[in-house]
Protein backbone atom coordinates (compact mmCIF):
# COMPACT_ATOMS: atom_id res chain seq x y z
CA UNK A 1 0.00 0.00 0.00
CA UNK A 2 2.99 2.41 0.67
CA UNK A 3 4.37 1.55 -3.26
CA UNK A 4 0.63 2.92 -4.83
CA UNK A 5 0.06 5.93 -2.36
CA UNK A 6 3.78 6.84 -3.17
CA UNK A 7 2.49 6.39 -6.72
CA UNK A 8 -0.63 8.43 -6.48
CA UNK A 9 1.40 11.31 -5.52
CA UNK A 10 3.72 11.28 -8.00
CA UNK A 11 0.49 12.53 -10.44
CA UNK A 12 0.38 15.77 -9.01
CA UNK A 13 0.51 17.80 -12.23
CA UNK A 14 -2.93 16.41 -14.26
CA UNK A 15 -3.91 14.18 -11.08
CA UNK A 16 -3.84 16.07 -7.96
CA UNK A 17 -6.00 13.52 -5.58
CA UNK A 18 -7.17 15.07 -2.79
CA UNK A 19 -8.62 12.10 -0.92
CA UNK A 20 -6.10 9.44 -0.13
CA UNK A 21 -7.48 5.87 -1.76
CA UNK A 22 -9.63 3.98 0.70
CA UNK A 23 -11.68 1.08 -0.37
CA UNK A 24 -14.40 0.62 -2.64
CA UNK A 25 -17.03 1.27 0.04
CA UNK A 26 -19.52 4.64 -0.62
CA UNK A 27 -20.09 4.05 -4.33
CA UNK A 28 -16.53 4.70 -5.29
CA UNK A 29 -15.12 2.97 -8.06
CA UNK A 30 -11.97 1.48 -8.40
CA UNK A 31 -10.02 2.39 -11.35
CA UNK A 32 -6.55 2.13 -12.94
CA UNK A 33 -6.13 4.15 -15.96
CA UNK A 34 -3.52 2.89 -18.90
CA UNK A 35 -2.72 5.64 -20.48
CA UNK A 36 -0.80 6.86 -23.61
CA UNK A 37 -0.42 10.37 -22.24
CA UNK A 38 2.20 11.53 -25.00
CA UNK A 39 0.70 11.95 -28.70
CA UNK A 40 -2.84 12.97 -28.46
CA UNK A 41 -4.05 15.10 -25.54
CA UNK A 42 -7.52 13.82 -24.79
CA UNK A 43 -5.62 11.40 -22.63
CA UNK A 44 -5.63 14.69 -20.61
CA UNK A 45 -8.79 15.48 -20.24
CA UNK A 46 -9.46 11.25 -19.38
CA UNK A 47 -7.30 11.82 -16.52
CA UNK A 48 -9.38 15.53 -15.73
CA UNK A 49 -12.48 13.62 -15.42
CA UNK A 50 -10.57 10.91 -13.33
CA UNK A 51 -9.31 13.66 -11.18
CA UNK A 52 -12.31 15.42 -10.61
CA UNK A 53 -14.88 12.59 -9.58
CA UNK A 54 -12.08 11.32 -7.59
CA UNK A 55 -11.97 14.16 -5.55
CA UNK A 56 -15.50 14.22 -5.57
CA UNK A 57 -16.21 10.67 -4.47
CA UNK A 58 -17.38 8.88 -7.39
CA UNK A 59 -14.32 7.11 -8.37
CA UNK A 60 -11.03 5.79 -6.51
CA UNK A 61 -8.19 6.27 -8.92
CA UNK A 62 -5.69 3.26 -7.39
CA UNK A 63 -3.02 3.97 -10.20
CA UNK A 64 -1.94 5.36 -13.67
CA UNK A 65 0.32 3.32 -15.88
CA UNK A 66 1.83 4.64 -19.17
CA UNK A 67 2.23 2.34 -22.30
CA UNK A 68 4.42 4.72 -24.19
CA UNK A 69 8.30 4.73 -23.16
CA UNK A 70 8.86 8.65 -23.22
CA UNK A 71 10.25 9.86 -19.76
CA UNK A 72 8.10 13.15 -20.47
CA UNK A 73 4.60 10.98 -19.98
CA UNK A 74 5.02 9.67 -16.35
CA UNK A 75 6.96 13.45 -15.54
CA UNK A 76 3.26 14.30 -16.02
CA UNK A 77 1.66 11.28 -14.73
CA UNK A 78 2.42 8.12 -13.35
CA UNK A 79 4.71 5.00 -14.35
CA UNK A 80 6.29 4.42 -17.50
CA UNK A 81 6.61 1.33 -20.21
CA UNK A 82 10.06 0.12 -20.51
CA UNK A 83 12.50 0.90 -21.80
CA UNK A 84 12.30 4.64 -20.77
CA UNK A 85 13.28 6.62 -23.56
CA UNK A 86 13.91 10.62 -24.17
CA UNK A 87 11.41 10.62 -27.16
CA UNK A 88 9.29 13.69 -27.11
CA UNK A 89 5.56 14.08 -29.92
CA UNK A 90 6.68 14.97 -32.75
CA UNK A 91 3.90 15.30 -35.56
CA UNK A 92 4.84 13.32 -38.55
CA UNK A 93 1.39 12.54 -39.37
CA UNK A 94 -0.59 15.76 -39.87
CA UNK A 95 2.72 17.93 -39.12
CA UNK A 96 -0.33 19.90 -36.99
CA UNK A 97 -0.28 19.32 -33.64
CA UNK A 98 2.20 20.17 -30.53
CA UNK A 99 4.30 18.31 -27.73
CA UNK A 100 2.60 19.03 -24.20
CA UNK A 101 4.34 16.50 -21.93
CA UNK A 102 7.42 17.93 -21.14
CA UNK A 103 6.02 21.14 -20.76
CA UNK A 104 2.81 20.12 -18.59
CA UNK A 105 5.68 18.36 -16.61
CA UNK A 106 8.10 20.70 -16.11
CA UNK A 107 5.75 23.87 -15.20
CA UNK A 108 3.37 22.18 -12.95
CA UNK A 109 4.30 20.72 -9.42
CA UNK A 110 5.36 17.31 -9.08
CA UNK A 111 7.00 14.73 -6.77
CA UNK A 112 8.31 12.25 -9.21
CA UNK A 113 12.41 13.74 -9.81
CA UNK A 114 12.77 10.80 -12.58
CA UNK A 115 10.75 8.38 -14.84
CA UNK A 116 13.40 5.82 -13.80
CA UNK A 117 12.81 5.91 -10.24
CA UNK A 118 9.33 3.98 -10.84
CA UNK A 119 8.31 0.58 -10.86
CA UNK A 120 7.41 -0.76 -14.00
CA UNK A 121 3.46 -0.96 -14.97
CA UNK A 122 3.43 -4.77 -14.94
CA UNK A 123 4.73 -4.20 -11.19
CA UNK A 124 1.93 -1.30 -10.43
CA UNK A 125 -0.65 -3.76 -11.90
CA UNK A 126 0.22 -6.58 -9.85
CA UNK A 127 0.18 -4.32 -6.65
CA UNK A 128 -2.76 -3.01 -7.14
CA UNK A 129 -4.62 -5.69 -8.43
CA UNK A 130 -3.33 -8.13 -5.57
CA UNK A 131 -4.11 -5.87 -2.78
CA UNK A 132 -7.89 -5.00 -3.97
CA UNK A 133 -11.11 -6.85 -3.34
CA UNK A 134 -12.42 -9.48 -5.37
CA UNK A 135 -14.44 -8.06 -8.39
CA UNK A 136 -14.09 -4.75 -7.90
CA UNK A 137 -11.29 -2.79 -9.86
CA UNK A 138 -12.28 -1.30 -13.32
CA UNK A 139 -9.36 -0.86 -15.85
CA UNK A 140 -9.35 2.20 -18.28
CA UNK A 141 -7.54 1.56 -21.16
CA UNK A 142 -7.01 4.54 -23.24
CA UNK A 143 -3.87 3.78 -25.16
CA UNK A 144 -2.10 0.73 -26.50
CA UNK A 145 -2.47 -2.72 -24.89
CA UNK A 146 0.63 -4.01 -24.31
CA UNK A 147 1.01 -3.64 -20.81
CA UNK A 148 -2.32 -5.53 -20.45
CA UNK A 149 -1.04 -8.63 -22.67
CA UNK A 150 2.32 -8.82 -20.42
CA UNK A 151 0.12 -8.13 -16.96
CA UNK A 152 -1.95 -11.32 -18.78
CA UNK A 153 1.39 -13.23 -19.54
CA UNK A 154 2.67 -12.62 -16.26
CA UNK A 155 3.32 -15.93 -13.95
CA UNK A 156 2.93 -15.66 -9.76
CA UNK A 157 5.83 -13.70 -8.25
CA UNK A 158 6.94 -11.74 -5.51
CA UNK A 159 3.76 -9.43 -5.06
CA UNK A 160 1.26 -12.07 -5.76
CA UNK A 161 1.12 -16.03 -5.71
CA UNK A 162 -1.40 -15.66 -8.30
CA UNK A 163 -0.32 -15.21 -11.98
CA UNK A 164 -1.87 -12.38 -14.39
CA UNK A 165 -4.91 -13.98 -15.44
CA UNK A 166 -6.17 -15.14 -11.75
CA UNK A 167 -5.54 -10.93 -11.08
CA UNK A 168 -7.91 -10.38 -13.71
CA UNK A 169 -10.57 -12.82 -13.33
CA UNK A 170 -10.55 -12.53 -9.44
CA UNK A 171 -10.37 -8.42 -8.93
CA UNK A 172 -11.07 -7.28 -12.33
CA UNK A 173 -14.87 -6.44 -12.59
CA UNK A 174 -14.70 -4.76 -15.63
CA UNK A 175 -11.97 -4.11 -18.58
CA UNK A 176 -12.99 -1.04 -20.66
CA UNK A 177 -11.27 -0.85 -23.58
CA UNK A 178 -10.69 3.06 -25.71
CA UNK A 179 -9.88 0.83 -29.19
CA UNK A 180 -11.31 -0.41 -32.38
CA UNK A 181 -14.23 0.98 -34.73
CA UNK A 182 -17.62 -0.93 -34.28
CA UNK A 183 -19.45 -3.17 -35.84
CA UNK A 184 -16.00 -3.12 -37.84
CA UNK A 185 -12.76 -1.41 -38.83
CA UNK A 186 -9.58 -0.10 -38.16
CA UNK A 187 -8.34 2.42 -35.40
CA UNK A 188 -5.23 3.42 -34.27
CA UNK A 189 -4.98 2.27 -30.41
CA UNK A 190 -5.38 -1.66 -31.73
CA UNK A 191 -3.47 -1.59 -34.76
CA UNK A 192 -1.12 1.51 -34.91
CA UNK A 193 1.81 0.11 -32.93
CA UNK A 194 1.09 -3.30 -30.99
CA UNK A 195 -1.56 -4.88 -32.79
CA UNK A 196 -0.40 -8.27 -31.25
CA UNK A 197 -0.74 -7.27 -27.82
CA UNK A 198 -4.22 -6.17 -28.93
CA UNK A 199 -5.21 -9.60 -30.50
CA UNK A 200 -3.48 -11.32 -27.15
CA UNK A 201 -5.74 -9.22 -24.63
CA UNK A 202 -8.82 -9.55 -26.65
CA UNK A 203 -8.41 -13.13 -27.20
CA UNK A 204 -7.36 -14.56 -23.99
CA UNK A 205 -9.32 -12.02 -21.32
CA UNK A 206 -11.24 -14.19 -18.56
CA UNK A 207 -14.56 -14.90 -20.43
CA UNK A 208 -15.86 -14.74 -16.50
CA UNK A 209 -14.84 -10.66 -16.73
CA UNK A 210 -17.12 -7.89 -18.56
CA UNK A 211 -14.87 -6.08 -21.54
CA UNK A 212 -16.80 -2.61 -22.69
CA UNK A 213 -15.33 -1.26 -25.97
CA UNK A 214 -15.64 2.43 -26.82
CA UNK A 215 -14.90 2.81 -31.02
CA UNK A 216 -13.40 5.62 -32.49
CA UNK A 217 -16.45 6.27 -34.27
CA UNK A 218 -17.95 7.01 -30.75
CA UNK A 219 -15.29 9.23 -29.61
CA UNK A 220 -14.28 10.65 -32.55
CA UNK A 221 -17.42 12.44 -33.84
CA UNK A 222 -17.56 14.62 -30.01
CA UNK A 223 -15.86 16.88 -30.00
CA UNK A 224 -14.88 18.87 -26.57
CA UNK A 225 -12.81 21.54 -25.14
CA UNK A 226 -14.07 23.91 -27.23
CA UNK A 227 -14.51 26.91 -24.73
CA UNK A 228 -11.23 25.97 -22.03
CA UNK A 229 -10.12 29.65 -22.84
CA UNK A 230 -13.14 31.29 -21.21
CA UNK A 231 -14.07 28.70 -18.93
CA UNK A 232 -10.78 27.17 -16.92
CA UNK A 233 -8.78 28.57 -14.24
CA UNK A 234 -6.18 30.16 -16.31
CA UNK A 235 -3.24 28.16 -14.16
CA UNK A 236 -5.13 24.50 -15.50
CA UNK A 237 -2.87 21.87 -17.19
CA UNK A 238 -5.75 20.92 -18.99
CA UNK A 239 -6.35 24.08 -20.70
CA UNK A 240 -2.68 24.29 -21.37
CA UNK A 241 -1.86 21.06 -22.55
CA UNK A 242 -5.31 21.24 -25.33
CA UNK A 243 -3.73 24.65 -26.12
CA UNK A 244 -0.17 23.34 -26.68
CA UNK A 245 -1.67 20.34 -28.67
CA UNK A 246 -3.98 21.36 -30.87
CA UNK A 247 -2.86 24.98 -31.44
CA UNK A 248 -3.36 27.87 -33.60
CA UNK A 249 -6.17 29.33 -31.18
CA UNK A 250 -8.34 26.20 -31.02
CA UNK A 251 -8.44 23.99 -28.05
CA UNK A 252 -10.93 21.37 -29.71
CA UNK A 253 -10.49 17.73 -30.23
CA UNK A 254 -12.23 14.21 -30.58
CA UNK A 255 -13.30 13.00 -27.03
CA UNK A 256 -12.09 9.29 -27.53
CA UNK A 257 -10.61 8.71 -24.09
CA UNK A 258 -12.44 11.26 -22.13
CA UNK A 259 -15.75 9.51 -23.07
CA UNK A 260 -14.52 5.86 -22.16
CA UNK A 261 -12.90 7.41 -18.62
CA UNK A 262 -16.37 8.49 -18.12
CA UNK A 263 -17.90 5.18 -18.56
CA UNK A 264 -15.48 3.45 -16.84
CA UNK A 265 -16.28 5.33 -13.77
CA UNK A 266 -19.95 6.05 -13.73
CA UNK A 267 -20.98 2.74 -16.15
CA UNK A 268 -24.55 3.53 -17.64
CA UNK A 269 -25.37 4.98 -14.41
CA UNK A 270 -25.75 8.60 -15.38
CA UNK A 271 -28.73 8.76 -13.34
CA UNK A 272 -27.69 7.81 -9.59
CA UNK A 273 -24.42 9.05 -9.80
CA UNK A 274 -25.17 12.52 -11.70
CA UNK A 275 -28.33 12.85 -12.00
CA UNK A 276 -29.13 13.11 -15.63
CA UNK A 277 -30.71 10.92 -17.83
CA UNK A 278 -28.22 7.77 -19.36
CA UNK A 279 -26.53 9.26 -22.35
CA UNK A 280 -24.58 6.17 -23.08
CA UNK A 281 -26.05 2.69 -23.89
CA UNK A 282 -24.53 -0.52 -25.17
CA UNK A 283 -24.95 -1.42 -28.94
CA UNK A 284 -25.21 -4.90 -28.99
CA UNK A 285 -26.56 -7.57 -25.80
CA UNK A 286 -24.23 -10.51 -27.03
CA UNK A 287 -21.54 -10.97 -29.73
CA UNK A 288 -18.04 -10.42 -29.54
CA UNK A 289 -15.21 -8.77 -30.80
CA UNK A 290 -12.61 -10.59 -33.56
CA UNK A 291 -9.29 -8.60 -33.34
CA UNK A 292 -6.80 -9.39 -36.60
CA UNK A 293 -3.47 -9.95 -34.84
CA UNK A 294 -0.99 -8.78 -38.15
CA UNK A 295 -3.03 -5.31 -38.17
CA UNK A 296 -5.07 -5.12 -35.37
CA UNK A 297 -8.31 -4.48 -37.48
CA UNK A 298 -11.72 -5.73 -35.63
CA UNK A 299 -14.68 -7.23 -36.20
CA UNK A 300 -18.10 -8.33 -34.37
CA UNK A 301 -19.29 -11.61 -34.14
CA UNK A 302 -22.42 -12.04 -33.57
CA UNK A 303 -22.83 -14.95 -31.04
CA UNK A 304 -25.86 -15.05 -28.61
CA UNK A 305 -23.62 -17.32 -26.54
CA UNK A 306 -21.22 -14.63 -25.78
CA UNK A 307 -22.58 -11.80 -23.40
CA UNK A 308 -19.57 -10.41 -21.38
CA UNK A 309 -18.54 -8.11 -24.14
CA UNK A 310 -20.53 -4.68 -25.41
CA UNK A 311 -19.23 -1.87 -27.40
CA UNK A 312 -20.45 1.63 -26.24
CA UNK A 313 -23.01 4.31 -28.29
CA UNK A 314 -25.08 7.50 -27.75
CA UNK A 315 -28.22 6.86 -25.95
CA UNK A 316 -31.22 7.19 -27.55
CA UNK A 317 -32.10 11.03 -27.96
CA UNK A 318 -28.46 12.32 -27.23
CA UNK A 319 -26.26 14.42 -29.83
CA UNK A 320 -22.80 14.40 -29.90
CA UNK A 321 -23.42 18.40 -28.66
CA UNK A 322 -24.41 17.07 -25.64
CA UNK A 323 -22.19 14.99 -24.84
CA UNK A 324 -19.56 17.31 -25.46
CA UNK A 325 -20.96 19.86 -23.29
CA UNK A 326 -21.11 17.24 -20.66
CA UNK A 327 -16.85 16.70 -21.26
CA UNK A 328 -16.57 20.21 -21.36
CA UNK A 329 -18.25 20.23 -17.46
CA UNK A 330 -15.28 18.24 -16.44
CA UNK A 331 -12.94 19.73 -18.03
CA UNK A 332 -13.37 23.33 -16.49
CA UNK A 333 -14.57 22.43 -13.24
CA UNK A 334 -12.05 23.14 -10.01
CA UNK A 335 -10.14 20.28 -9.29
CA UNK A 336 -9.98 20.74 -5.40
CA UNK A 337 -14.06 20.90 -5.27
CA UNK A 338 -15.24 18.16 -3.24
CA UNK A 339 -19.18 19.49 -3.55
CA UNK A 340 -19.05 18.43 -7.17
CA UNK A 341 -21.92 15.43 -7.02
CA UNK A 342 -24.58 15.41 -8.56
CA UNK A 343 -26.26 18.09 -9.91
CA UNK A 344 -23.74 20.54 -8.28
CA UNK A 345 -21.33 18.79 -10.97
CA UNK A 346 -22.95 20.85 -13.62
CA UNK A 347 -23.57 24.78 -14.44
CA UNK A 348 -26.61 25.77 -15.44
CA UNK A 349 -25.36 26.28 -19.46
CA UNK A 350 -24.73 22.15 -19.01
CA UNK A 351 -28.43 21.34 -17.43
CA UNK A 352 -29.91 23.69 -19.97
CA UNK A 353 -28.35 21.15 -22.74
CA UNK A 354 -29.13 17.81 -21.45
CA UNK A 355 -32.11 18.41 -20.00
CA UNK A 356 -33.54 19.69 -23.32
CA UNK A 357 -33.13 16.37 -24.44
CA UNK A 358 -35.02 14.37 -21.93
C1 LIG B 1 -21.74 -7.76 -17.22
O1 LIG B 1 -22.62 -7.24 -18.19
C2 LIG B 1 -23.96 -7.65 -18.04
C3 LIG B 1 -24.76 -7.04 -19.15
O2 LIG B 1 -24.68 -7.86 -20.26
C4 LIG B 1 -24.52 -7.22 -16.71
O3 LIG B 1 -25.82 -7.71 -16.54
C5 LIG B 1 -23.63 -7.75 -15.61
O4 LIG B 1 -24.06 -7.23 -14.38
C6 LIG B 1 -22.19 -7.32 -15.85
N1 LIG B 1 -21.34 -7.92 -14.85
C7 LIG B 1 -20.58 -7.18 -14.04
C8 LIG B 1 -19.75 -7.94 -13.06
O5 LIG B 1 -20.55 -5.97 -14.11
C1 LIG C 1 -25.00 -6.36 -32.90
O1 LIG C 1 -24.14 -5.71 -33.80
C2 LIG C 1 -24.35 -6.06 -35.13
C3 LIG C 1 -23.27 -5.43 -35.92
O2 LIG C 1 -22.12 -6.18 -35.77
C4 LIG C 1 -25.69 -5.57 -35.57
O3 LIG C 1 -25.90 -5.96 -36.91
C5 LIG C 1 -26.73 -6.20 -34.70
O4 LIG C 1 -27.99 -5.67 -35.00
C6 LIG C 1 -26.42 -6.00 -33.22
N1 LIG C 1 -27.29 -6.86 -32.47
C7 LIG C 1 -28.04 -6.44 -31.50
C8 LIG C 1 -28.89 -7.48 -30.84
O5 LIG C 1 -28.03 -5.28 -31.13
C1 LIG D 1 -11.74 -13.56 -37.04
O1 LIG D 1 -10.77 -12.89 -37.83
C2 LIG D 1 -9.93 -13.75 -38.56
C3 LIG D 1 -8.83 -12.91 -39.19
O2 LIG D 1 -9.37 -11.82 -39.88
C4 LIG D 1 -10.77 -14.49 -39.59
O3 LIG D 1 -9.96 -15.37 -40.32
C5 LIG D 1 -11.83 -15.28 -38.84
O4 LIG D 1 -12.70 -15.89 -39.78
C6 LIG D 1 -12.66 -14.38 -37.94
N1 LIG D 1 -13.54 -15.17 -37.11
C7 LIG D 1 -14.85 -15.02 -37.12
C8 LIG D 1 -15.60 -15.94 -36.25
O5 LIG D 1 -15.41 -14.18 -37.78
C1 LIG E 1 -26.33 -9.95 -35.92
O1 LIG E 1 -27.53 -10.25 -35.22
C2 LIG E 1 -28.52 -9.28 -35.39
C3 LIG E 1 -29.66 -9.56 -34.43
O2 LIG E 1 -29.96 -10.92 -34.39
C4 LIG E 1 -28.93 -9.26 -36.86
O3 LIG E 1 -29.93 -8.29 -37.04
C5 LIG E 1 -27.72 -8.91 -37.69
O4 LIG E 1 -28.01 -8.93 -39.08
C6 LIG E 1 -26.56 -9.81 -37.42
N1 LIG E 1 -25.36 -9.27 -38.05
C7 LIG E 1 -24.52 -10.01 -38.75
C8 LIG E 1 -23.31 -9.29 -39.29
O5 LIG E 1 -24.69 -11.20 -38.97
C1 LIG F 1 -22.64 12.31 -34.46
O1 LIG F 1 -21.90 12.79 -35.56
C2 LIG F 1 -21.81 11.90 -36.68
C3 LIG F 1 -20.90 12.52 -37.73
O2 LIG F 1 -21.34 13.78 -38.05
C4 LIG F 1 -23.19 11.58 -37.20
O3 LIG F 1 -23.09 10.62 -38.25
C5 LIG F 1 -24.03 11.02 -36.08
O4 LIG F 1 -25.34 10.79 -36.53
C6 LIG F 1 -24.04 11.96 -34.89
N1 LIG F 1 -24.73 11.31 -33.79
C7 LIG F 1 -25.86 11.77 -33.28
C8 LIG F 1 -26.45 10.95 -32.20
O5 LIG F 1 -26.36 12.79 -33.64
Amino acid sequence: MRLISFLILTAESLVRVVEAAGNSANGRQPIIIDTDLFSDVDDVGALAIANLLHNCGLADLRGIVLNTPSHYGPLAASVPFRPINNDAFFDSVDYLYGEYASKVAYHWPRKLDSAFSTPTPLELYRTILSSADDKSIHIISVGFLTNLANLLKSEADHISHLSGLELAARKVSELVIMGGEYPSGWEYNFGGVDPESTAYVVRHWPKSVNITYSGSELGGNIFSGQNLVQRSPPDSPVLSAYQWYVGRGSTTRPSWDPITTLYGILGLDFLSKLGIRPMLEYANTSGYNNVTATDGSNAWVNDTAVTNQHYLRLAGGISNHSMAALLDEFFTHDPSSRSCCQYEILSENAKDILFAEI
